[in-house]
């Protein structure tokens, strides 16, 4: 589904060359889900908006379903940007406060099909809110009106609304109080299997990762220093930096 090939993301800031992403290579398969781990500041985010198009990339290629995103026009990549959607880590800074639940999930409705009449479009929205546990009668209301895990599921279901095949979930928990957190991870991982999706799920939580991922990487300094499987990179890691992660571990697994 996706494959990303000696991806650079350089940074130049103050006469000082950044290499937030320094020659990543990593690929996810169709229905798989990939951990993402790595220390704050490791260059997770800069990888996962590189992959979205929302950063160029300093050298290196991205396939989705084995098409180059690097030889696409901007129509292009926004009409591909369809196909891979984002859940950020702050639900409430990623929703505009103005819009109803409606009004943010009919614009992202709308993406893929412009001409959904009304009745049609109320229907949508209600259905996509049902997939995300929340009810559908909620939907004239604001974003400040949820608690944050609902507020994650507004985020969820407009990533949704454009059917993508991809998703790219950068830290969506860490902002969550631990009690909420695995509701969203299970909420994320029925969605996964089905909707038949792809995901790239971050964390610097290797407990989380692993209670999700089918496969874990994990990037340290801009590289990936380790990726197999979910079990293989917890009970038997290979690299010393992996082992410091995994003394790290919060207690966030056995709540799960
Ligand atoms: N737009 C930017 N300009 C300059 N440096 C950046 C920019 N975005 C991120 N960085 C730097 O790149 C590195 C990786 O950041 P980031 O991708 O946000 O890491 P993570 O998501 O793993 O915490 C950090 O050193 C950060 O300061
Ligand atoms: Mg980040």
């Amino acid at each position: 589904m996706l494959r990303v090939e000696n991806l650079c993301t350089h940074f130049h800031s103050k006469g000082k060359t950044i290499r937030a992403v320094d020659g990543v290579s990593l690929s996810v398969d169709r229905g798989e889900i990939l951990g993402l781990v790595g220390e704050s500041g490791c260059g997770k985010s800069t990888l996962s908006r590189t992959i979205m198009q929302l950063i160029p990339p300093t050298s290196g290629k991205i396939f989705l379903e084995d098409r180059d995103l690097s030889g696409l026009t901007p129509k292009e990549i926004r009409r591909e940007r369809l196909n891979f959607q984002m859940v950020f880590q702050d639900p409430y800074a990623s929703l505009n406060p103005r819009m109803t639940v409606f009004s943010a999930l009919a614009e992202a409705l709308r993406r893929r099909h412009p001409n959904l009449a009304k009745d049609d479009l109320s229907r949508e929205v209600g259905t996509l809110m049902e997939k995300v546990g929340l009810a559908a009668r909620f939907m004239k209301k604001y974003p400040h009106e949820f608690s944050g895990g609902q507020r994650q599921r507004i985020a969820i279901a407009r990533a949704l609304a454009p059917e993508p095949r991809l998703i790219i979930a950068d830290e969506p928990v860490s902002a969550l109080d631990v009690s909420i957190q695995s509701q969203i991870i299970n909420l994320l991982m029925n969605l996964v299997r089905e909707l038949d999706l792809t995901m790239l799920f971050i964390s610097h939580d290797l407990s989380v990762v692993h209670y999700i991922a089918d496969r874990i990487a994990v990037m340290q300094q801009g590289r990936l220093v380790e990726i197999g499987s979910a079990d293989q990179v917890m009970h038997e890691p290979e690299h010393d930096y992996t082992k410091t992660l995994l003394e790290a571990i919060p207690r966030v697994a056995e709540h799960i």
